[in-house]
């Protein structure tokens, strides 16, 4: 079944044609097809978020992501908290046991993230001030980016940094880090000092500005897409480094309002107009919640499987579009069951394999979807 962008645009859910795909998804797993090599076969890196901590206790975990993936993201490990358990010392034990987990198995290596308005240490608030919040700023950068440059394929520089309904001028999020650093110009100063900083230690890394809520067709996506493109366009007329844009990609398989929420037209206009500003965009964070489908599982995967497929049907049709991540591999550690989860006490199902880390509709419809995509050059 291939979906076109037309059908896809412009019908809600057909659920009952998934049914076919979760068998053969099955079948190709058994085959050795891996969501690695299916994006390889098309130049697409493709991957997922890891935790650390499954990794270092869970073999099957571990062994599945051997099997399966191309490039990895530490879920955590790799934040400001979690990296700095006082403003003197750095933690690093986790993070390198992931870097040399991805070195072991040739995998690529993501970076996430340098700034972020949450996951802060709790020294953060009182101890970083308007005098010392560049210096703080430049010396994370400095020591982690340098800790691992050269080995990171892409950095997540900046975090979720528009947040339009905060209602500052350009959409910028009122974020501690705003309120420390000068937020007055058209650029954010924590902003420009974070990508400068980021591209002298690590050169090699592509530096990307990453966010969610820009990839639906309602209003609020809409404007948060103006605001984003406003930034990146901002950047690069300010000559501040900048490679890629991240397109977080969570997304729901059904909304509240009960319909199937509609992506497509305005994401890929987006898309187009930074592959025409010579950026890349990479899909950082996809999981597809079934927090508003009925409880009987089949009808829960169909209806994930479905918008696996018709969302990277569509945003891989365009070339500029270089990496897949989901975040997450299983749903044994899905982030989602910790967030607003559904309301019948089920766990949700987001990621290609279910939480016995057998593969679900949903690995068929990605792999699927990245074996039909045009090969990148
Ligand atoms: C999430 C992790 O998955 C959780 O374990 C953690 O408690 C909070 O952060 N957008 C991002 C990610 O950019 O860093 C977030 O990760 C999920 C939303």
């Amino acid at each position: 079944m291939k979906i076109s962008r037309r059908e896809f645009v412009g019908r809600g859910a057909a659920l009952g044609a998934v049914a076919a795909v979760g068998l053969r998804g099955v079948a190709q797993t058994a085959a050795g097809v891996s969501i690695r090599a299916a994006g390889a076969g098309r130049g697409i890196l493709a991957g997922c978020a890891v935790s650390v901590r499954a990794l270092r206790g869970d073999a099957a975990y571990k062994k599945l992501l051997e099997e399966q993936v191309g490039i990895v993201v530490a879920e955590s490990e790799f934040k400001f908290g979690p990296l700095r358990p006082s403003p003197t010392t750095y933690f690093f034990e986790d993070a390198d046991f992931l870097a040399a987990f991805a070195e072991a198995n040739g995998m690529k290596l993501r970076g996430h993230n340098f700034v972020w308005h949450r996951q802060l240490p709790k020294w953060f608030d009182g101890y970083v001030t308007k005098e010392n919040a560049k210096q703080v700023l430049v010396e994370h950068i400095e020591k982690v980016g340098g800790r691992y440059a050269g080995k990171i394929h892409s950095w997540d520089v900046v975090n979720e940094a528009i947040q339009v309904s905060d209602g500052l001028p350009g959409g910028f999020r009122d974020s501690p880090w705003q309120k420390v650093l000068d937020g007055s110009g058209t650029v954010p100063e924590y902003i420009a000092v974070a990508f400068r900083t980021a591209r002298r230690v690590d050169p090699k890394a592509m530096l990307v500005y990453n966010d969610y809520g820009i990839e639906g067709e309602d209003e609020g996506s809409a404007k948060k897409r103006a605001a984003v493109m406003g930034l990146l366009r901002e950047m690069q007329r300010q000559k501040i480094p900048l490679d890629a844009l991240g397109v977080q990609s969570h997304i729901s398989a059904v909304g509240k309002d009960g319909r199937v929420p509609v992506y497509g037209a305005g994401l890929m206009a987006m898309i187009a107009e930074v592959r025409k500003m010579g950026l890349k965009v990479l899909v950082t964070e996809m999981d597809v919640n079934d927090r508003y489908v009925a409880a009987e599982i089949g009808a829960r995967d169909a209806a994930v499987a479905q918008m696996y497929g018709s969302y990277l049907g569509t945003v891989l049709q365009d070339s500029a579009v270089i990496a897949v991540l989901t975040w997450g591999i299983t749903d044994k550690y899905t982030w989602l069951n910790g967030e607003d989860s559904r309301t019948d006490g089920e766990k949700e199902r987001p990621l290609p394999f279910d939480a016995a880390m057998q593969p679900t509709a949903a690995f068929a419809a990605e792999v699927r979807a990245l074996q039909g995509a045009p090969v990148r050059g």
